[in-house]
């Protein structure tokens, strides 16, 4: 039976009703909703409204649906996840069943499993990306000094060690951990108390219920709470930067592995073979890693724009946005997973990596910074340099492998000893010696530092650094 049949002569359209029901994706909140469901009644108990056997059966009747667990399967009979537990609690529970739902209201409860659920995603998010970026640490700690090197327009820029470049992308990790943290500390506050729109109709203790829910209050306003989605908006575009980052770690990785670089070996158990070409070892993992992105900010515009100009306070709309959530957080989480899996399990040529860092003019900035050392003007510098670079490049050579008198025709006055010296590959690295850099001292601080920041995302937020 419906929750709201009493008003109605004639029975809900059958196609309207299926396009209406939302059981058959939000039944994955039954664990929240029987968590509101036992703080409510255990305030309709202080507010004098069920007595203490009424709320001993309820209470009862809600553990057992929890250890029953969410239904497998859809029920066309129910309407939503809020429906289901009443009925079945009703069903249990004769009369004092039917009392649960005094004082409250779906549109409150659908706030509050809503938030539990995004409280309860962020943390399992932010647990797999903590993973990640071990996955990246421990990558960096592998490389060593090996060396690679680094592009800017994708083209060959400036040696970099290996290290400094799994770095990077666990700097981007970790502010997506950061930017998740303030996305929970804001959305821990809780509707329930809000009734429909205008508050409860009894005098439930607010602060006590959103204590037992691991809240850290009760919402400010009841219109804002039950009508407000700005949390799940916000989380699922939090989802779309994570996922621009995977995307790019997915690109790197695949064109890392072609064999035009041939730098990077993935791991077998994330790629795919060909069914006509034998010798096909493909990056499939890798490519839905990269087109995951597009989904994700689709489902951030679904959500946005289903929210966008909604007049207060609850209105139907809200549903609409629960499955661009939770597809959003499955493929998060999955997506998550398998990018730290395919981090592990990579591999490196790296004598290769080292040839490719050595050679190309790469060091043209550290034989421009060398002059500037001894006293040319940088822009002057830079100028000679250009154009011993493209003497080398006539002469198919490297631009140490010039001789004085090739240095002398661009204008460079050098020993030749020290300046063939200071364009060696670890000279040009170790010029990068500033926080950030990467001179091989200050890859292995920051190493430390994020492995520091990593392990004190382990510890209660009151007591990190
Ligand atoms: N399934 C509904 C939703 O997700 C629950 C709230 C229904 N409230 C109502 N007034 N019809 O929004």
């Amino acid at each position: 039976m419906k929750m709201w049949s009493g008003r109605f002569e004639a029975p809900v359209e059958e196609s309207f009703d299926r396009w209406q029901r939302s059981f058959p994706y939000d039944r994955r909140l039954l664990p929240y909703e029987i968590a509101a469901s036992k703080a409510h009644a255990e305030a309709l108990l202080e507010a004098g409204v069920l007595t203490e056997k009424e709320l001993a059966a309820i209470l009862g009747a809600l553990g057992r649906l929890l250890s029953e667990g969410v239904p497998k399967d859809d029920d066309a009979s129910i309407e939503d996840v809020h429906h289901f537990v009443e009925q079945r609690v009703a069903e249990q529970v004769a009369d004092a069943g039917l009392k649960l739902h005094t004082g409250r209201s779906r549109n409150e409860l659908i706030a509050t499993d809503l938030r539990l659920y995004v409280r309860d995603s962020i943390d399992h998010a932010q647990a797999r990306l903590s993973d990640l970026v071990d996955a990246m640490v421990v990558q960096a700690e592998k490389a060593g000094t090996a060396a690679i090197p680094a592009y800017t327009h994708m083209q060959r820029a400036e040696p970099v060690l290996l290290a400094h470049w799994f770095l990077a992308y666990a700097e981007m990790f970790m502010r997506d951990i950061d930017r998740l943290q303030s996305c929970r500390e804001r959305l821990n506050f809780c509707p329930l108390g809000s009734g429909a729109v205008a508050g409860a109709i009894v005098p439930v203790n607010r602060e006590t219920i959103a204590h037992k829910l691991g809240f850290d209050g009760p919402t400010a306003n009841s219109m804002d709470a039950t009508s407000d989605r700005d949390f799940a908006v916000e989380f699922v575009q939090h989802a779309v930067l994570v996922a621009n980052h995977i995307s790019r770690l997915a690109e790197d990785l695949i064109l890392l592995s072609t064999t035009e670089y041939g730098f990077a070996h993935l791991p077998d158990c994330y790629c795919t073979g060909s069914s006509a070409m034998p010798q096909k070892k493909n990056p499939d993992a890798l490519e839905l890693l990269r087109a995951h992105a597009g989904r994700m900010l689709g489902n951030s515009v679904t959500l946005a724009t289903t929210v966008k100009a909604l007049p207060l306070a609850y209105n139907k709309d809200l549903q609409e946005t629960q499955t661009p959530l939770f597809d959003t957080v499955g493929r998060t989480l999955a997506a998550l997973d398998i990018a730290a899996g395919c981090v592990r399990g990579l591999e490196f040529d790296i004598p290769r990596m080292r040839i490719a860092a050595a050679r190309g003019g790469m060091n043209a900035l550290a034989a421009a910074a060398f002059l500037a050392r001894r006293g040319t003007p940088f822009r002057k510098a830079h100028e000679s340099v250009g154009r011993a670079v493209q003497l080398s490049l006539s002469k198919k050579c490297e631009l140490e492998e010039l001789s004085t008198e090739d240095l002398r025709r661009c204008d460079i006055e050098v020993p030749l000893d020290s300046f063939r010296a200071a364009l060696a590959l670890d000279s040009v690295l170790a010029l990068h010696d500033v926080e950030g850099g990467t001179a091989p001292a200050r890859v292995a601080a920051a190493i430390r530092n994020v492995r520091e920041r990593l392990d004190s995302l382990q510890e209660p937020p009151s007591e990190r650094s």
